[in-house]
């Protein structure tokens, strides 16, 4: 499968690092062809949170250049993940702004009726950023509120970060182990067993 892989201007670069590095670890023996778009925030933003500029295997598109495959419906590309997606991204995607190839990919994404997962990063939530949510969603989009899970007791800010990486990759369609699932509460952590 074909994927697009975008980095936006959120707080939650480790986010795109851990799926990122699933991906060039995963990705070649699952059959995943991943294209990796930046905007400028979400560069400048990956080089605070995690230091350093980002290196990967993969073909990376400068967020000006619309010439890329996905900017078109007809290279038949299976998902795209905005990871972090920005309320700004967001707004723009909701209302088909497609002057930037984050923008133009989501797009077509949306019209080809392909997965696109937008995991936004944003608190509190105003009413402009839930209007844009609903249109995303009313248009087939996944929005994933950028929140970790405790249930699978992580112990490491990595498994923390994994707990939402493994969510994005469901919703992208990708099989992954990334982090332990849910399989019911077992007894010995139930407590006391005669309380109600
Ligand atoms: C350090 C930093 C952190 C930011 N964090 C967020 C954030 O968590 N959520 C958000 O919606 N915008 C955040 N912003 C603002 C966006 O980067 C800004 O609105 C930008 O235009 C987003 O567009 P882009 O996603 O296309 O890069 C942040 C900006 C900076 C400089």
């Amino acid at each position: 499968m074909k994927v697009v892989v975008a980095v936006g201007g959120a707080s939650g670069a480790p986010y795109a690092k851990r799926l990122l590095d699933f991906l060039a670890r995963e990705g070649p023996a699952a059959g995943v062809e991943v294209d990796l778009v930046f905007t400028t925030t979400g560069r400048q933003i990956w080089s605070h949170e995690i230091g350093g500029a980002p290196d990967y295997p993969f073909r990376t598109w400068k967020n000006q250049d619309l010439t890329a495959p996905f900017a078109s419906g007809s290279a038949r590309y299976d998902a795209m993940a905005v990871v972090p997606c920005s309320a700004a991204g967001l707004a723009r995607i909701a209302y088909g702004v497609s002057t930037d190839l984050v923008g133009r990919a989501a797009d077509v994404m949306l019209k080809e009726r392909k997965r696109l997962v937008l995991l936004l990063r944003e608190t509190p939530i105003s009413l402009v950023h839930a209007r844009a949510i609903t249109q995303v969603v009313e248009a087939g989009a996944f929005v994933m509120p950028a929140s970790p899970s405790f249930y699978s007791r992580p112990t490491t800010l990595d498994e923390l970060v994994d707990t939402v990486v493994a969510r994005v990759l469901d919703r992208m369609g990708i099989p992954n182990e990334v982090m332990r699932r849910w399989d019911g509460i077992s007894p010995h952590h139930c407590g006391d067993p005669t309380e109600e």
